[in-house]
């Protein structure tokens, strides 16, 4: 990426809903316990959208604070990415909703559909768009409410997912070095059925069979998550700190997806690297996919844990399945 204009994180924001699931709310629901999610997964609490309350609501007023963060104004904003998985509706894109909502001018907006791994892929994206072309902002969000696609009858699921919303402005800078250093996409579709929700879509559009059978929800091999998940982002890590001649000990934090505590306790031991190096609120907020990595990096940069010249690496792992990591030289 030499030779190009610097792409920079020039704000960031965030939107959680207020309504909040408690393990022990959920014992009510399904034959699970406190003690049970905590072990196994990290997780105390999810936030839960209202019912009245959307992806685009909630992306909105992320993307309003990212915007007033970066100290621009909506008419600034030259390209719009939505990365998510419970789009308000399958069409218009999140992302037109959002332009006309936030008052944007008549610029490229578009969904990307990458799960866990969306806010990667959409950030990287927003990168060569700004690199490659004329344009100065661009607005990423990554935005959820996967309590509109869980099986709340299914124990082994719906304790791990939440609702919210990450956004942040990229912006292009003159300053070299900083910024976005690299990044890394994967996906390898053979491993597809291990996550995944087959109703809804052309190959099974609703009938009152899909409905029936629960096609409209999301299905999950926990197990295989599991281990690949470990596997891939720290293979991710290690590929992208490599390309760069740097090692797991140069970076001051990581911003991985929430996925579930152990996959980060293992990822951390794999690494030799202390778990306090890594951003979590998994215990708050659960699995949110694609709004977790800018939810996180939101909070740890306003909590003063990403100064000026940190190294940041952000990673993450999802059906697809997906995976990526995003080197960052904070400016
Ligand atoms: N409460 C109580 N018991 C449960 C629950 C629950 N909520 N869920 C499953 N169990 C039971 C199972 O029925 C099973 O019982 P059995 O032995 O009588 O059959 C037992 O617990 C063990 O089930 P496993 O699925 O083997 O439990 P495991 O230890 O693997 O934990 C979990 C399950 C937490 C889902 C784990 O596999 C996991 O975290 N995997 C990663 C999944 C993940 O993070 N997905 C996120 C989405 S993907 C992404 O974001 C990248």
């Amino acid at each position: 990426m030499t030779n190009r204009p610097s792409v920079v994180v020039s704000g960031t924001g965030s939107y959680l809903p207020a309504g909040i699931l408690t393990n022990d709310d959920l014992s009510q629901m399904v034959e699970t316990s406190d003690e049970w999610i905590v072990t196994r997964t990290g997780i105390r609490e999810r936030r839960i959208a209202s019912a009245d309350e959307t992806t685009a609501d909630m992306g909105f007023v992320a993307s309003r604070e990212a915007i007033a963060a970066a100290g621009l104004k909506p008419e600034d904003i030259d390209l719009l990415i939505v990365g998510t998985i419970t789009p308000d509706m399958l069409f218009p894109s999140t992302a037109c909703m959002l332009q006309a909502r936030l008052g944007l001018r008549q610029i490229p907006a578009f969904d990307v559909e990458a799960a866990c791994s969306g806010f990667l892929y959409t950030i990287d994206i927003a990168r060569a768009m700004l690199q490659a072309g004329t344009i100065k902002h661009a607005l990423v969000v990554g935005a959820e409410k996967l309590s509109s696609i869980v099986d709340w009858t299914d124990r082994s699921t719906c304790v791990l997912f939440g609702d919210g919303a990450g956004a942040v402005v990229l912006s292009r800078s003159d300053e070299p070095g900083i910024g976005m250093i690299d990044s890394i996409l994967g996906s390898d579709g053979n491993g597809g059925d291990i996550l995944h929700m087959p109703g809804g879509g052309a190959a099974l559009p609703a009938t009152e069979d899909s409905v029936r059978a629960r096609q409209h929800f999301l299905k999950m091999n926990g197990r295989e998550v599991f281990k690949i998940a470990v596997r891939v982002m720290e293979k991710a890590i290690l590929e992208i700190l490599e390309k760069q001649g740097l090692a797991p000990d140069d970076v001051s934090l990581f911003v991985p997806h929430q996925a579930n505590i152990r996959i980060l306790e293992m990822l951390a031991t794999r690494m030799k690297l202390p778990l306090d190096r890594f951003a979590l609120n998994i215990d708050r907020l659960g699995n949110t996919s694609a709004a977790s990595i800018p939810i996180v990096l939101d909070e740890a940069f306003r909590e003063g844990r990403i100064e000026s010249g940190d190294l940041v690496v952000l990673v993450a792992f999802g059906a697809g399945l997906t995976w990526g990591a995003t080197l960052i030289r904070w400016q």
